[in-house]
């Protein structure tokens, strides 16, 4: 089945100084999510930013706030992330004990909830939570940083998945370009996130030609 294509151009890419401005000129381009890695420095071994951000750039979008959480107990942090203007949030499911209950928490807040996959993780769980999923995130890189090299075998993951979950919404993140962009689709993905790619150019230009 075809699913539309959504581009969601990851914020931690963006100039930090002038972030207002970067997500104002973010939505003037064909993206429909702006992705918001938040990362906490020890489920990965870099830190962004949080709900606080989240929060101060909310009034100047009015993207749809795909949240991207690197962070341990996810659970702890649900509440804010969604109190801050996230419309969807996605959880690693390598960063919680209790993965069905915190898909469960995300869930009664009334926003989407998504599962995050690291390269090294397999699908076989999906089963168990699928019921309270409305997104599946396949990590083409390893989390923790933009601008690294897409890894391709992850498009074999990612033609399991569309096999087994035909309907579900299943998004790429790291390094996607155009090139990377078109292994992703053919494979049966239908969310892109894009960082570096997106921001080193033409916003409109790069977000294009990634459809
Ligand atoms: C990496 C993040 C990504 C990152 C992607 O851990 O989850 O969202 O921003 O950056 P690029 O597109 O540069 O690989
Ligand atoms: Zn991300």
């Amino acid at each position: 089945m075809n699913k539309e294509i959504i581009i969601a151009p990851s914020l931690l890419a963006a100039d930090f100084s002038r972030l207002k401005e970067e997500v104002i000129e973010i939505g003037k381009t064909r993206a429909k999510w702006l992705h918001l890695d938040v990362m906490d420095g020890n489920f990965v071994p870099n830190i962004s930013f949080g709900a606080d951000i989240i929060k101060a750039i909310r009034p100047h979008s009015n993207l749809y706030f795909d949240a991207h959480l690197m962070i341990e107990k996810p659970e702890w942090y649900i509440e804010s992330i969604v109190k801050a203007g996230a419309d969807n949030i996605t959880i690693h499911v390598e960063s919680t004990k209790h993965l069905h209950r915190a898909l469960q928490l995300i869930k009664s807040y009334g926003v989407k909830a998504g599962v995050s996959i690291n390269p090294s993780t397999d699908i076989d769980f999906l089963d168990n939570v699928i019921e309270v999923l409305d997104l599946i995130l396949v990590m083409t890189v390893n989390p923790g940083f933009g601008g690294q090299k897409f890894i391709d075998a992850m498009c074999q993951k990612i033609k399991r998945i569309r096999e087994k979950y035909p309907h579900i919404d299943i998004q790429v993140d790291g390094g996607i370009n155009n090139k990377t962009a078109i292994l992703a689709k053919n494979a049966g993905a239908n969310v892109l996130v894009a960082g570096s790619y997106v921001f080193s150019g033409n916003y409109e230009e790069r977000v294009n030609s990634l459809f």
